[in-house]
């Protein structure tokens, strides 16, 4: 059984939509913990309620990037995970915390990377007139919002889309990817060829919404 720790912001959708599956599909893993670095995180109510483990470790009771970091992984590492899964954790994380988990820390980010990568993507892409959008699972390297690519999902970008509508066109699709690649990650269905993520039996890492 692979122990997977999902580091949540906020709401907690994704992470929602992976215990659900992992219970659904019966993933060899388990979900070990959901930790937070905000206490009013939505997500944790969900996480109690299904006797999931949960902690907070709050940035605003550190002076430092690098205090709240070994924190952080301090709560991540009692739970021995296997996978660490970034579902909406809104923090740059230090050198040093991406290095330790290196190759077992993946993330969920809402553009086609490598486009978009920080903050406002869905905004900053109606802006521009894209007309494809979407999101990313990948692994977490030292670079914000860079790392090899699991999965994307596209979506189209209507004529008269505004950000919460295109934003939620593309959470429907975060909800299918994201629990795709943390099940082809447990069950080590992918393989790394010269850096590049693939699919081991051939399945798609293309979701097209
Ligand atoms: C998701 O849209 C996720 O892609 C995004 O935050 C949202 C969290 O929603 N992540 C990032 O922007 C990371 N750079 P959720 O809490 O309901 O899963």
């Amino acid at each position: 059984m692979k122990r997977i720790v999902i580091l949540i912001s906020g709401r907690g959708s994704n992470m929602e939509a992976i215990v659900k599956a992992c219970a659904a599909e019966q993933w060899p893993a388990r979900i070990a913990a959901v930790v937070s670095n905000r206490p009013e995180a939505k997500g944790l109510e969900f996480a109690a309620a299904h006797g999931i483990a949960t902690a907070v470790v709050d940035h605003k009771q550190h002076t430092s990037r690098e205090a709240f970091d070994a924190e952080l992984a301090r709560a991540i590492d009692a739970h021995a995970p296997d996978l660490v899964v970034l579902a909406g954790f809104m923090r740059i994380l230090t050198p040093g915390f991406v290095e330790h988990y290196a190759g077992r820390m993946i993330n969920i980010h809402p553009s086609l990377l490598p486009a978009f990568p920080g903050l406002h993507t869905h905004r900053r892409a109606i802006e521009l007139g894209c007309k494809l959008a979407g999101a990313t699972v990948h692994y977490v390297t030292a670079e914000l919002d860079h790392g090899p690519i699991v999965v994307q999902a596209a979506v189209p970008v209507l004529p008269g889309d505004a950000e919460a509508t295109l934003s939620q066109r593309v959470l429907v699709q975060e909800h299918r990817i994201y629990p795709m690649a943390v099940r082809w990650i447990v069950s080590d269905a992918l393989d790394s060829r010269d850096g590049v993520i693939v699919h081991r039996g051939g399945e798609a890492q293309l979701v097209v919404g």
